[in-house]
Formats: C-alpha cells, sequence, structure tokens
C-alpha cells in the first residue's frame, strides 16, 4: 500500500499534546516565581513521553533554561546506581569542566560528588556509608540550588521503572526537598504499563502523589485526528482515509506503533521484529497456562467474552479465571464483567502471528463453530460478521462468502453502512475463489456491486464507491439496460461531485443522456435532480436558468413516477434556486414541502439534505440560533441513520458555524472534535478545521491557527473550486498573516483571492474577504514600508470596486458590509483614533465623527444578529474614535462595553488590545471607577505630542516600538537610535513585557492593530 514511498523516520514537528506542553510551560514558569514544582509523566512504552520531554526541554532551552538530564537504564538494577544521575553530571562536566562545578560547591570541593563520577578524584572516605550517602545528596542538593540561583533549570529523570533503589531514594529526596530549590523544575517519565503490582516504583509514586507541589500527567495514545497528522507528517502527504482508518485500528494512537508500521512500507505486512519482540516480551514472563491462553484468545479478536472462550477451550470459569489472572496483573489483559481485551491492539495481533500455521486455522474454525452453535455467545447482530471474519481466517472460503453475505444484509438492516461495506467488500474479494457464488448467495454479481456502490457512499467512502460503480459498468451491456447503466452513472458523477474533483458532469450528462424520456420513471428523476444539482454547485451556476428548469422538471417526473424521494430532493434543489431575501419566505416554503413530502415516504437521505440545507439559509442569512437549532435536529437524526460521518459531519459544520458566530466556542469546539473524530469525508474535514482556526484565532493561538490554514490548503489544493471552501480560507489566512505580522503575505493572500475568483456572485462569503482585505490595507498595518504602501492603494481601490457591485443579502452580510465601509472610512480618514506621534490633524478628508458614527453603525448591526465577537472588535473602534475626539464618557462606556464582550469570549488578542487603549487613553475599565475620570494631573492625551508614558512605555520604548513594528532587528534598531544591541534587546524584553505579548511578530501586530504608527 505504501511501498516505495519515502518516508521520514520521525515526525518532525510534535503532533498534539499542547495541553500537556502548556501545563510543563505552567509548572516552569511557577517554580521560577518560587514554588517548587515537579512533574511526573506515566504512558505506556511509545506514547511519546520521550518525545514530549525533549520538545519542552528545547523549548525551554530556547527560553534561557538550562537542561539537566539523565535516563534510567535497563540492567540498572544491580548494575549501575544513580545512573541518571551519573549521566546528568557528565554532561554538566562537559558545559562547566570538574573545577566550574566544583567553584559552586561550598569548600570547592565536589569530592563526594566523586562517588558518581571518577573526574571529581577520590571520594571522601571518611564515616560510615549511610552518613557517606548523606553527604552525597547534600551536595547534589546544593549544586542544583547553585545552577537555580543563575537561571531556571529543567531537571529530566527518564525511564524510571528502570530506576535502582539508589535513584528513587536520591529522586525522592530531591522532589522533597525542592523548596530549597528555588527556579528548579522536575520532570520524572516512567512506562505505566511495566507498573506491575508489585513494581517498586508504586510505592514512591503514592508517595510523592502527596507532596503539594508534584503533578501526576497521564499521557494517553494520541487521539484519530492527531493519528492521521501524525501520519501525514511521516509520510509527507495527505495519507488517505483507509490508509489511516488502518493504522488507526492497528496503532490505537501510539506513535512509536504508527512510525514502526509505516516504516513496514506495507501496512497490510506483519509486524516489524523489534516491534514484535517489544510486545510480546510481557506475555513471555507469564505461566505456561497463561500464554496458552492468550494464544487462544488472539484468535478470538478485539473484546472476548468469557462464556465464548469458555466453549472455545472446553474450561470452566474457575479455570479461565485462574489462568487469565497473571495476565491481567502484566497489564496484557485488560478485563471487565463478562470479558477482556488486549491492552493494545498490536499485543494480539504480535500473538497471532506467532501461532502455528495449521494452529490458527483450527482455532478459527472452532471460534466459528461455537458462534454459530449459540450466537448468543458474542454481543447480539454481531454472530454472522464474527463467523464470515472466522471462516475467512481459517481459509474456509465458502463459508466465508455466504456469511459475508448474511452479515452484509444484517448491517443493513442495522444501518451499520461502513460494516455492510466491509462485508460486501470481502463477498466481493471471494467471489471468483467461490465456484458457484451466484447460486449459494442467490444474487448476480453486478446487484452486489450496485449494493456495494450505495453502500460506500452512504458510508462516506466515496472513492471505493467510485470503484464500485465502474466495475459494475464494465460488466452491464448498456444498450440492453440503459436506465441500469444510467444509474450506475449518476451515482458515480455524485460520488466525484461529493470528492470535490471536477470530473463529475460528464457521468451525469451520459447519465440524463440514456434514461429514456417516456415514460417518466424514477431513474429519470433522479439523474435530472443530479443534473440541476450539479448546475447548481457549478462554480457560477445557481442563477442559471437550466437549473431552475432542471429542478423543476424532476419534481414533475419524481411525481409522475411515483418517487417521493427523489420529489423531496428535487424539492430541496429547487430551494437554492430560490434567491435568499427577507425572511426567506419562499425557499422555506419549499423545504418545508420537501420535508412533508419525504417524511411520508420515510426517505431519510432527503430529510437530511432539507436540514443541512435549511441550516445554511439560515446561518447565511444571521438567523444563528434557529441554524443551530435545525442543524443539531440533523444530527440527531444522521446518527440514527447511521450517517453520522457523511450527512452528520455536513451537519456538524452547519452547527459549529452559527455556534462560533453566537460566541458560543466552548460548544462549538466540542462539536467540531466529535465530528473529526469520525474522521469525516475532507470536504467537511476542511470546513471542521477553518472554524476550528477561527477560534484558535480570536483566542490568539495563533499556531493551531496557522495549523489549520496549513492542513485546509493541502486538502484544498486537490479540489475544485467552491466559494464556501475558498473564500473563508482565504478570510482566515489574511486574518492570520496580519496577527503574525506578515502584511504583505496577507496582501497578497487578498490579492490572489481577487484575481482567481469571481466574487461577485458569493455575497456571503465575499463580505468577510472584504472586510479583512481592508484590514490588511489599513495605513498601520504596512508599518510604512513604502512599496507595500503603493500596494495597499491599489488593493483598496480594487475592493472598494467590488464592495460597490456586492449584494449584501440579510443582516449578517449587512454588517460585514457596514464593517467595511467603517474600516475603508477610518483608513481614508487615517487619523490616528488617539492621536500618535504624528499629531492631530495629520488625517484628513473623513470627518472622525463620520467614522465614529460608522463603527457605531457596525457595532449595532452586529448586536442585532447576535455576535459578539465582531461586536466587541467594532466596539474598540468606535470608543477609539470617540476617545480621538475627546469624547471620554463616551469612549469610556464603549471600551467597557467590548472589554465584557471579549473577556467572555475569553478573546485574549482584542482583550488585550482594549486594555491597552484604555490604558493610552487612561479610561479604568473596571466598572466602578466613574467614567472620565483621570489621574490627577494626567495631561490631555489629545493634547501630548506623543501617547508617552501611555501603554506604560517610556519614550523610549516607544521609539524602539516603532521600530519593531517596521520589522527592524535588535542591531538594525541599535544602530538607528545610537544605542547597544543589548541595551536594544533589553527595550525589546520591556516592551514585550508591557504589551502582554511574547514574541516581537506579535509586538508588531499589536502596534498595528492599535495603528499606533499610522502617518
Ligand atoms: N506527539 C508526537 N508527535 C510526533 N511524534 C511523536 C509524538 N509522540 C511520540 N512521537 C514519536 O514516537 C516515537 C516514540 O516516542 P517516545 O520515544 O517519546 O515514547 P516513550 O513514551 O518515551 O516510549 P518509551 O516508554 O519506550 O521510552 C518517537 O520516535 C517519537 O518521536
Ligand atoms: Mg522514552
Amino acid at each position: 500500500m505504501l511501498a516505495g514511498v519515502a518516508m521520514r523516520v520521525s515526525s518532525p514537528v510534535l503532533v498534539g499534546r499542547s495541553g500537556q506542553l502548556s501545563l510543563l510551560d505552567t509548572a516552569l514558569a511557577e517554580s521560577g516565581r518560587g514554588s517548587p514544582s515537579a512533574v511526573l509523566v506515566g504512558g505506556e512504552a511509545g506514547v511519546g513521553k520521550s518525545r514530549l520531554v525533549s520538545d519542552f526541554a528545547e523549548r525551554s532551552r530556547g527560553q534561557g533554561a538550562r537542561v539537566l538530564a539523565g535516563g534510567c537504564l535497563e540492567l540498572g538494577v544491580d548494575g549501575l546506581p544513580f545512573a541518571p544521575f551519573t549521566a546528568m553530571l557528565r554532561e554538566l562536566v562537559r558545559d562547566l569542566g570538574p573545577d566550574g562545578i566544583a567553584a559552586l560547591l561550598p569548600g570547592g570541593t565536589a569530592r563526594e560528588l566523586a562517588r558518581l563520577l571518577p573526574e571529581f578524584g577520590e571520594p571522601a572516605g571518611t564515616g560510615d556509608a549511610g552518613e557517606a550517602r548523606a553527604r552525597l545528596f547534600e551536595q547534589v542538593l546544593v549544586l542544583l540550588e547553585q545552577l537555580a540561583d543563575a537561571g531556571p533549570v529543567v531537571l529530566v529523570i527518564e525511564d524510571t521503572h528502570w530506576a535502582d533503589r539508589s535513584t528513587r531514594d536520591l529522586l525522592a529526596f530531591l522532589i522533597r526537598n525542592q523548596r530549597a530549590l528555588d527556579g528548579l523544575l522536575i520532570v520524572v517519565t516512567y512506562r505505566s504499563d511495566e507498573l506491575h503490582r508489585s513494581h517498586p516504583l508504586r510505592p514512591l509514586l503514592a508517595e510523592l502523589d502527596r507532596v503539594g507541589w508534584v503533578t501526576r500527567m497521564d499521557l494517553g495514545r494520541l487521539s484519530r485526528p492527531d493519528t492521521g497528522e501524525l501520519v501525514a507528517r511521516l509520510l509527507g502527504h495527505d495519507p488517505g482515509e483507509d490508509v489511516l482508518e488502518t493504522v488507526y485500528r492497528r496503532t490505537e494512537g501510539n506513535p512509536l506503533f504508527v512510525e514502526a508500521l509505516l516504516g513496514e512500507g506495507e501496512l497490510g505486512s506483519g509486524l516489524p521484529e523489534s516491534l514484535r519482540d517489544l510486545l510480546v516480551a510481557g506475555v513471555r514472563r507469564l505461566p505456561d497456562e497463561t500464554q496458552e491462553l492468550v494464544r487462544v484468545a488472539s484468535a478470538a479478536g478485539e473484546r472476548v467474552g468469557y462464556a465464548l472462550l469458555a466453549a472455545v477451550t472446553g474450561q470452566d470459569n474457575a479455570g479461565l479465571a485462574r489462568a487469565l489472572r497473571p495476565a491481567v496483573a502484566a497489564n496484557v489483559l485488560l478485563t471487565d464483567a463478562d470479558g477482556f481485551m488486549f491492552r493494545h491492539a498490536l499485543i494480539r495481533e504480535a500473538m497471532h502471528d506467532e501461532l502455528l500455521p495449521g494452529e490458527g486455522g483450527q482455532l478459527h474454525s472452532r471460534f466459528a463453530e461455537a458462534i454459530g452453535a449459540d450466537p448468543a455467545l458474542v454481543p447480539p447482530g454481531r454472530a454472522a460478521a464474527e463467523q464470515a471474519h472466522h471462516w475467512y481466517a481459517a481459509h474456509d472460503m465458502t463459508r466465508a462468502l455466504t456469511s459475508a453475505w448474511q452479515a452484509a444484509e444484517e448491517s443493513s438492516h442495522a444501518l451499520a453502512h461502513a460494516e455492510q461495506l466491509a462485508m460486501l467488500s470481502r463477498v466481493l474479494e471471494l467471489w471468483e475463489q467461490v465456484p458457484g457464488a451466484e447460486q449459494r448467495i442467490g444474487t448476480g454479481k453486478v446487484e452486489v456491486l450496485e449494493t456495494a456502490t450505495r453502500a460506500a457512499e452512504l458510508a462516506g467512502e466515496f472513492d471505493r464507491g467510485i470503484t464500485f460503480a465502474r466495475a459494475a459498468l464494465r460488466q452491464i451491456d448498456i444498450v440492453a439496460d440503459p436506465i441500469r447503466a444510467a444509474l450506475l452513472l449518476e451515482i458515480s458523477g455524485h460520488l466525484k461531485y461529493q470528492l470535490g474533483g471536477d470530473d463529475y458532469a460528464a457521468d451525469l450528462r451520459e447519465a440524463a443522456r440514456l434514461v429514456p424520456v417516456d415514460p417518466p420513471t424514477p431513474a429519470r428523476a433522479r439523474v435530472l435532480e443530479a443534473l440541476a444539482h450539479d448546475i447548481h454547485h457549478r462554480p457560477g451556476g445557481w442563477d442559471d436558468a437550466e437549473f431552475r428548469a432542471h429542478a423543476e422538471e424532476a419534481v414533475a417526473v419524481a411525481r409522475q413516477a411515483g418517487d417521493p424521494a427523489t420529489e423531496a430532493a428535487a424539492l430541496v434543489t429547487l430551494a437554492c434556486a430560490e434567491p435568499l431575501t427577507g425572511n426567506m419566505e419562499r425557499p422555506r416554503a419549499l423545504l418545508a414541502e420537501a420535508r412533508a413530502v419525504a417524511v411520508r415516504a420515510n426517505a431519510y437521505q432527503p430529510l437530511l439534505r432539507v436540514a443541512i440545507t435549511e441550516s445554511d439559509m439560515l446561518e447565511g442569512m444571521g438567523q444563528h440560533e434557529l441554524a443551530a437549532t435545525v442543524a443539531r435536529a440533523g444530527i440527531a437524526a444522521a446518527r440514527d441513520y447511521g450517517l453520522a460521518r457523511t450527512s452528520g459531519a455536513v451537519l456538524a459544520v452547519n452547527l459549529a458555524e452559527p455556534l462560533v458566530s453566537l460566541g458560543r466556542w466552548d460548544e462549538a469546539g466540542e462539536v467540531i472534535e466529535r465530528a473529526l473524530q469520525l474522521l469525516p469525508p475532507r470536504l467537511s474535514r476542511s470546513s471542521l478545521w477553518r472554524l476550528a482556526g477561527d477560534m484558535a484565532l480570536a483566542r490568539g493561538d495563533l499556531d493551531t491557527a496557522a495549523d489549520c490554514v496549513t492542513s485546509i490548503r493541502a486538502t484544498l489544493d486537490h479540489t475544485r473550486y467552491k466559494d464556501e471552501h475558498q473564500l473563508p480560507l482565504a478570510r482566515l489566512e489574511t486574518e492570520l498573516r496580519l496577527a503574525q505580522a506578515r502584511p504583505a503575505d496577507a496582501l497578497a493572500v487578498v490579492e490572489d483571492t481577487l484575481d482567481r475568483f469571481d466574487l461577485l456572485r458569493s455575497p456571503r462569503y465575499t463580505w468577510p474577504l472584504l472586510a479583512a482585505g481592508a484590514l490588511a490595507c489599513a495605513p498601520g498595518a504596512t508599518a510604512g514600508d513604502r512599496a507595500l504602501l503603493t500596494r495597499t492603494a491599489a488593493l483598496r481601490d480594487r475592493l472598494r470596486t467590488a464592495a460597490g457591485k456586492l449584494a449584501a443579502e440579510g443582516p449578517a452580510q449587512q454588517a460585514h458590509q457596514r464593517t467595511f465601509a467603517a474600516e475603508v472610512m477610518s483608513a481614508d480618514g487615517s487619523s490616528p483614533a488617539v492621536p500618535g506621534p504624528a499629531g492631530p490633524g495629520a488625517g484628513h478628508g473623513t470627518h472622525p465623527g463620520g467614522i465614529r458614527a460608522a463603527w457605531d453603525d457596525a457595532a449595532q448591526a452586529w448586536e442585532a444578529v447576535a455576535q459578539p465577537y465582531p461586536q466587541a472588535a467594532a466596539l474598540l473602534r468606535t470608543a477609539e474614535a470617540a476617545l480621538s475626539a475627546g469624547d471620554r464618557d463616551e469612549g469610556a462606556t464603549r471600551l467597557r462595553g467590548a472589554a465584557t464582550l471579549a473577556q467572555e469570549l475569553g478573546a485574549h488578542p482584542l482583550s488585550r488590545d482594549i486594555a491597552l487603549v484604555a490604558r493610552r487613553a487612561r479610561v479604568s475599565l473596571s466598572p466602578e471607577s466613574k467614567p472620565g475620570e483621570r489621574p490627577a494631573g494626567a495631561g490631555s492625551t489629545a493634547q501630548s505630542p506623543r501617547p508617552e508614558p501611555a501603554l506604560g512605555l517610556t519614550a523610549r520604548e516607544y521609539d524602539v516600538l516603532r521600530l519593531i513594528a517596521a520589522g527592524h532587528s535588535n542591531r538594525e534598531i541599535a544602530s538607528e537610535l545610537f544605542i547597544s544591541v543589548k541595551t536594544a534587546s533589553v527595550h525589546v524584553s520591556n516592551i514585550l513585557g508591557k504589551l502582554g505579548v511574547t514574541s516581537r511578530g506579535e509586538a508588531a501586530a499589536t502596534a498595528h492593530r492599535l495603528r499606533l504608527f499610522t502617518s
């Protein structure tokens, strides 16, 4: 499957784990503030403990911390006491020299340390062993204390499940005495799966757990989406759903296993040797009787019921329990009330691989027979599928085929489309190997292929559906059976459409050509409906008269042919032909009609399409609450119909979107997370990422937002243009680049989007893009860069022209339109809100009162559609305008309104901007103090030549910030201001501190956002 693909051995970036990293960051910060801190990181082998800790160490080093690290060795028990401490000291000696270390210690001697490292000479020989040990411990403590005095220190002790007694004692001593170690963070890792009941680390962990400053961190496996990202990073490209599905099923998100499997090149083949050894090592230590049982269980599948195992082995319950107990104690198996499972799927696989060739087959036959005799031995509805699996593994192809067919039928009744698809694939796989397959299941191959095509569609496996449809088409005589061929072409075209390719239309047209006009048939209705749908979604096709004509004809033909499901679908498509204005009476009436028809016919797919279309329309018109309600009901229905992965994911997008608009971000995050877990088709995935990116950006998590943009881009690069995908991406990317202080890149995104797409057809997605574009053109954003200024002038004209021609349908689009107008007006006025160094009167043209009114308008429009985030942003702008006009009361009121909203949202960058404006204007954000009250002696802001010392910056720092904003390095700043590089760097760090940001990029972005240096 992956043969010949160049692959990285390990991922260049750490996937996921942002929560854990920030926990470690916090712990380090705390230890620097004088509260001791230690983190115990536990997790199974290969889950990423070392990787997490080393990435953290790297970033701590980058921030000036000293990292000391040592690991325990597997044979440490009687080999090398204190192994990790010796390793850590050796590193330190390399760094400071033995004398450098000795100089840190009382009396200038490191003789106690000689017990760990011969470089320090002869150990002090006096006193008894106990006392010597105490002195050694003391000396390590003092050494760490001295090092931590000079700056933050991270001490990492890895793999303590292998720690010898001495190491455990010294570690416990250090942690207990950590109060003395200001500025030292201790990080300890251990394999939780090695900790059998009597493991000596257990009591130590329990004891340390009671120490107030110790945090336990259980590092779990990667989530499904994170596993997907890891696979993509390793392969260097998106893996595709089936590869990902296989990898995730086998590795269950353990990164080491992911690497090992992908490293094999062939996913279908067995386990790499090294990995197998690691996995079976634990089983080998078990008693023979237990090992035997574990081997039998490995043939059973992921979960085994006690009753089934008893039936196959002939053992009674007591015997089973006795034999299983050691496997549970050794963490090989996990139990619950009526059965058990392997701790990891790969352990089962490794054990299964060890079965002798004949032995495996026999075992599987026994399982199949036992289940056949008593289906109640497996969970309800699973019997046929389990038998199919065992007969196949036992190489009894005939029985494998018939039971797979039976299982497929049962899955279909249970609406379990993915399972149905798996079983049908099995039937097709075995078809040629079983003589008389058609007679045995009473169905022909073409029909099996057709059923498989539809199951693939329902399961969201669009690629495979196309393959099945093609195979079926090759088998039928198109002249003799045009309707059958047309329907296959129709479904194949539809699947291609769903995949986002642009080659779908040919199939649909060919289908329409094949299907006879007379008499009206359900087939003709279906094909016409598909064609109308196609035209509707062809770029720029929505107002096509042809579209409406096809949809109307589809409705009529479906009615004549008595096919309510297609009639309902065609009514939905027709609803999309209606212009969206006012209260959307007409489209909603059509949707209501579609729903009624679908309900009467019990046709769930059109029902879900009604929900998808309606929630989307409502959201587009700014009716967020209603949109969310409709989408939520739709998700529940999709789940009931077994379509959570396909229609359900689209509806999850349609639910998350209004939740994001309404500022209910945590809720939206959960919806997105849950939908991504199901690994939906790629277009849905990219929409979910986009919404996640919007929230991350607003919350100030630029890394996540940037990751989202990269992932979406990679997905959309292979799909046709669709406004709902490309335009919001362009908007998000523009905003991201601005936040990253990359104004030229922001401009490039907008320019490129204007060049490539016809935006006038998509007001819903174009207005937000225009507003973002206007922001990118704002005078402050370009940081006085001449070349950029010319570009922004040109771009602003283009944006204005586009806005002049663009319709604004409904209140949400109108709110964007007002924001755009206010932004452009501010830029034209270009008078800094609170005058910057250029002083008042630098602006021209637009009256400041006009700007304020424009932003007031925008804020009200956002309030009317209940979108608190853009409302808060607009309030900030109107507050700035009010303050700049000297209207402190109004300014303060608006600023407080903005502050409350931003705080409730957790929109940190916006909150920070609001706080900075408040500080600059000396307005208190707390409601108690009277508005307009100023500290005595403060000059009028409107008059002062520069806002010094506003923002808490000194005049000098203000100059430095200007240069940072213009992208200068410390060296350039130094030469510009005639100061030393060191002084410049001190200024820079002070500025970052005062602005509450962590990088100069962010500082620059803040300066731009606040339009500090507009000229
Ligand atoms: N979050 C992650 N992102 C990318 N790669 C990862 C991640 N976690 C682990 N890996 C990779 O998986 C492999 C195993 O991880 P690691 O060695 O950190 O596991 P471990 O928990 O320390 O295992 P052990 O108990 O055997 O020491 C490494 O190659 C590592 O780079
Ligand atoms: Mg490790």
